[in-house]
Parts: structure tokens; sequence; C-alpha cells
């Protein structure tokens, strides 16, 4: 049986063979385009190319893509651990061609290299094709339908889909089009619903999408309006998680290798020592369940609070259900772990805005998922070193990363702990002012800042005969998800200032260093003017052909550091900040030296100007940029 690493191997080599070049994963965090929450497909790395506006030395390459879906167009974090198949992160393995070949190529590499008994080998009888059946003014995807037929797919195998699932288009704007998808057939034994016999077409579970290729066709403008694009091209998505799942036999993507040794630890470190192979049975948590505390004053106690849910677990003991919730809070706890493990790796950090709040969500819920299981104690900065052992073959760069990355997770455990301590307190002065409903405003206020469970307070609240507005919070919940798409919108539509209009991109090397050197000065923008040089003393904006500072975009904040000479040691000016004036630009903004205050500085006295065209080293202060916004 195949492992879930040579899978990823074998079709990285099937495509390496047919003429692709391979390509590293891209970051999770898109270096250049503000339109997108996270990498949520392998086509991102490439979507400029697939524009016309960035030429590479391959037509054809393949992927082995990190991707998170937990916000923004393609969001499935409240789907992950109640499911066999949902994942906040997970692999898309892909193919593409950049105007080299189209669908014939496409579809016979791809039926070749599932079906073939030297690659796949998965049998014919379980798959099926869809293919784009015409909507909104694209027209039925004629083509396909005749390329899968001369592949030897029946009729009957080969359903036609609208626009909802057979057209794919990476966000509101950008390139699109009509896709083919390929369905593998699980038995009845997958079915959630417990079907014997529905045809494909039920979501019920059975039937699993494995493989989506997508013919690039068109380009969407932000008024809808598709263009076609300058060369037809192949993006294709197949999900490492699902196909592993087919290949090793089993229902569910959590009982594969990629998961398994990552579920494992989970319990160990939550369930404790000696659990690892099992689920501790139902009704004997590790940790006591204490009695309801609830005193005469109405007091919520903590202990009572952090253990309300493993209380419920032991006493629906009997229905069996509660060993399916541990299975699902492991699951979760699995998944959340490659999730913060890549995001931090990749240069994010917790913060209560755009990326960096989906990022704090992702571990908080992971680490209430460890409390629902008895674990009160930071355990999941643990969980990042089993991530790296377990994929640090395929991403070496968790080798270099995984320290830091401890780190950042503990600090955020450590504050989770605490705002859980201040948010109990508030909710007990809430319980205690509101004798017949708790508002659901206040009940999300406490969500939203102190990360307190919903279910929780839902408890607290009832366990002392106050009603719960569950219609206001979930409202409460809308508005802020509403602010929060506004606030990101308006991150990728700030009108841009004439002078960063003609500047080459910045090349970004913050992923792998935090200082780069003999930087080159392109640009100096000075009251929102370009100018040659900054004076000593002057502020203003730099752009630098390379540097490592990360820019500020959707609540990921800005590094701060230094510009020195090129001789290393003298500081020209200090970085308060770095954003994006255009998308794909990084405006480092500066703060000269002052020549007088700055005894050193005055020896360099060809610093005493920064001028466009100076070599400077760029250096990111590492401590700000880890404690930020922790
Ligand atoms: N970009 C396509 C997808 O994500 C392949 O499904």
């Amino acid at each position: 049986m195949l492992t879930g690493s040579e899978i990823r191997r074998k079709f990285l080599d099937f495509f390496v063979q047919k003429g692709h070049k391979e390509v590293h994963s891209s970051s999770l965090v898109p270096a250049n385009d503000p339109t997108l929450l996270f990498t949520n497909a392998g086509m991102n790395q490439f979507k400029d190319v697939f524009l016309g506006l960035e030429k590479r030395d391959y037509s054809r390459a393949t992927t082995s893509q990190k991707c998170v879906r937990a916000g923004g167009k393609h969001n499935d974090l409240e789907n992950v651990g109640f499911t066999n198949r949902h994942h906040t992160f997970f692999e898309m393995l892909g193919n593409f061609s950049f105007g080299d070949y189209f669908k014939k190529d496409a579809i016979a590499y791809a039926w070749e290299l599932i079906t073939s008994p030297a690659w796949f080998g998965i049998s014919k009888e379980k798959l099926y094709v869809t293919i784009f059946k015409g909507e909104g003014g694209v027209a039925r995807d004629a083509e396909a339908y005749e390329l899968w037929v001369a592949q030897g797919v029946p009729k009957n195998r080969i359903y036609e889909m609208g626009l909802k699932d057979n057209f794919w288009q990476m966000g509101d704007t950008g390139p699109c089009g009509p896709c083919s998808e390929i369905h593998y057939d699980m038995g009845a034994i997958a079915s959630d619903q417990g079907h014997t016999d529905c045809e494909f077409g039920c979501d019920c579970g059975r039937y699993v999408e494995i493989w989506n290729l997508v013919f690039m066709q068109f380009d969407r403008d932000a008024s809808g309006e598709l263009t076609p694009l300058p060369k037809p091209s192949i993006d294709t998505g197949m999900g490492l998680e699902r196909v592993t799942a087919v290949l090793q036999g089993v229902i569910s993507n959590y009982e594969t290798d990629l998961f398994t040794p990552l579920i494992r630890r989970a319990a160990d470190l939550t369930l404790g020592a000696g659990n690892t192979g099992e689920l501790r049975s139902p009704g004997q948590p590790r940790a006591a369940v204490p009695t309801r505390a609830e005193t005469g004053s109405g007091r919520v106690e903590r202990a009572h609070v952090e253990t309300a849910a493993i209380g419920r677990l032991a006493e629906q003991s009997s229905a069996g259900s509660s060993t399916h919730k541990l299975a699902a809070s492991l699951r979760v706890i699995a998944d959340h772990s490659r999730a913060a493990t890549f995001l931090i790796s990749d240069g994010l950090l917790p913060s209560n805005e755009g990326r960096g709040y989906v990022l704090r969500k992702i571990i908080r819920r992971a680490i209430t998922h460890g409390r629902l299981l008895g674990q009160m104690k930071p355990f999941l900065h643990q969980m990042v070193f089993a991530v790296r052992d377990l994929m640090r073959d395929a991403y070496p760069e968790l080798n270099e990363t995984a320290d830091r990355v401890t780190k950042v997770v503990q600090a955020e455990e450590t504050r989770f702990a605490h705002t859980m301590e201040v948010g109990l307190e508030k909710l007990e002065t809430l319980l205690k002012n509101s004798p017949e409903k708790l508002a659901g405003e206040d009940a999300f206020k406490l969500y939203d800042t102190f990360g307190m469970p919903l279910d929780f307070m839902q408890d607290a609240a009832r366990d002392q005969g106050i009603a719960f507005d569950r219609a206001g919070f979930d409202q409460a919940m809308e508005k802020q998800r509403q602010l929060a798409k506004a606030s990101w919108k308006g991150a990728a539509k700030q009108t841009a200032n004439p002078a960063y209009q003609s500047l080459p991109k910045s090349e970004f090397e913050g992923y792998r260093q935090t200082r780069s050197d003999g930087c080159e000065v392109l640009a100096i923008i000075h009251n929102g003017l370009g100018v040659k040089e900054l004076k000593a003393g002057e502020a203003g904006e730099v752009i630098l052909d390379h540097t490592p500072f990360y820019a500020e975009a959707g609540g990921q904040v800005g590094d701060r550091g230094w510009l020195y000479s090129d001789d290393h040691n003298t500081v020209i000016a200090e970085v308060k900040g770095c954003y994006y004036p255009i998308q794909g630009v990084r405006a480092h903004q500066v703060l000269m030296r002052s020549q007088q205050k700055s005894p050193p500085y005055e020896k360099h006295v060809g610093w005493a100007t920064l001028k466009v065209g100076d070599r400077v080293d760029a250096v990111v202060n590492t401590e700000m940029r880890l404690w930020a916004s922790t």
C-alpha cells in the first residue's frame, strides 16, 4: 500500500516525466495578492502567468501546494472535525499548462495517472466524471464530454453540472473557466445518512470528488465581466488527503497515515500517555468532572466552566456519542495543528484582524478541543513537532521554523488561558446583571474578545435558569463577518498614489530570512511625491528591489526594523512599518537617523542622505516580528 508521502511523490513524478517542471509550494500567505486571504489552490502562485502578466522559463508545471481554506470564498473551518473530509489545511496536487497543452492532454494525463496499474491503478468501475453543462452565458463543454468518451468512460458515468459545481474561479475576480471533476464511489459504507443505493450526485458522503481539472479560459473583472485569457491554460487540483484515503482503502481522510500519527500524538498530549492507541472509554474522562459549582450568589466557578463540556460527555456516555465527540476533538486538534504550524512557519502571527485573526481562531479552536478532552495545560505547541516530523521531507522549511513556531503557539496558549480567566469574570458579571436573558450581543463580545466557547456560555446561562439569546448572538456574528469582509476588500481597493504606479514588484525574501544585504533603493516617496533623496531626520517611504520585510495586509502586522549602510554597521534609517501601496510593491516607512544625535553616523558622511540607486542592508527587528501581535 502506498503511503501518503509516496502518493505525493508519485503524482509529481508522473508529471515530471510528462515534461512538467516540479515547483515548490508557495507560501500560505500570498505575497503579492491582497485579494486573497490565504493560498487556497495550487494555481495561486501562477495567477499572473495565467493572466499573461508574468513569464516563466517553463510552460508546464507540477506542484504539491500547501492550502488553507478557513476564510474568504472557500471556507471549510466550521466543518472540520465533524466530517471525514474537511480540513483547514490540506495539500493540493496539481499540474499546470500555461498556454501549452489544453483539454485533450489534461484529460488523458489525468485518466492515465489514476487508472493505469503502473501509477494509481484505481478501478474504473468506481469512477464518475462531470462536465460543465453550460450556464450564465458560457457554452456547454461538449469538447470535454467527447474527450472523456474517447478515454472509454461510459456515457452514463458522465454527468453535466452548472456554474456552481463545474465552473471554477479563484475568487471574485481573476482567472477562471469551466471544469471537469473526477469522483470516486466509496461505497454504501461511506454514506453519512445510511443510504444503501443512492446514485451519483447524492451528497451523503459516498461519492467523493478527488480531482478537479479546470480549463482556464477567462479573466473575471470586478464587474463580473469575462474576458478571454491570452492563451487557454490548464489548472488542476487533486486533494492529497482524499486520494490517499481512496488508495489506502479507508473512508475518512483522518484514517490515512497523513493523520494517524498526529491523532495519536494529540491523544497522548490530551488524554494522557498510555492512551495513544485507543480512545478513553466514554464516561471516564481523564480530568475529574467537578460537580456543577453554583454558589448561592450565582457565581460561575471556573472549574465548572472549563469542564462543563467534558461533564456533558460523561453524562451522554450511554449513547456512545461521547466516543464520537472525543474522536472529533482529536481530529480538530490534528487538523488545526497542521494549519497553525504551516501558517506560522510562513510568517503569520495570531492577531485580532484579517489573516492573523483566522489563525488565532484556529489555534483557540484546537485549544478548546484539548480542554474538552480534559487537558487544561498548554499542549498544542508540542503538536508542532509532530507535524514537523511527519511532513519535513516534503516541506524541509519546517526543520528551520519549528522552534519559532512552537514558541508562537505556546505564547498564544498562555494568552488564551489568561483571556479565558478574564472572560469568565465578565461572564459572571453579565449573568448577575441579566436575571432573565443573556443578550446575544454581550455573549458574542465574550466569544469574540475572549474566545469564550458558545456552548459553554449557553450552559452557564441554562444552569442559572437564564435564557440565552441565540438569535442575537448569530446576528452579532454576522455583523462582524460583514465588517471583516468590508475591511478586507478595502485593503485591496486603496487608490494608489501615482508615484508607485510604474515600480517593479519587490522580491520578497522574508520567509527564509530576516535580513537582506545589498538592496537597491528603487524609489523614495516624500510627502506623497517621488523624490531622489531623503535627508537626515526626514521621514518618507522607501522601495527596495528585494526585502525581508513583511508588509501589513489583512490584519497581518508589517515588520519594523532598520536600513543599514552596506558596510553593515551603520543604521541609516529606522523602519517604522511596511505596507503595500499597490499590489506587489512593498513600501518601507522610514525615519532617517538625525545626523546630530547619532555620533557614529557622522563618520559616514556619504550617508547623510539616502538616494535612489544606493544599496542598503534591510534588517527586520525579529523580536517585534515575533511578539508584535501576540
Ligand atoms: N484550482 C482548482 C481547484 O482549486 C483546481 O479546485
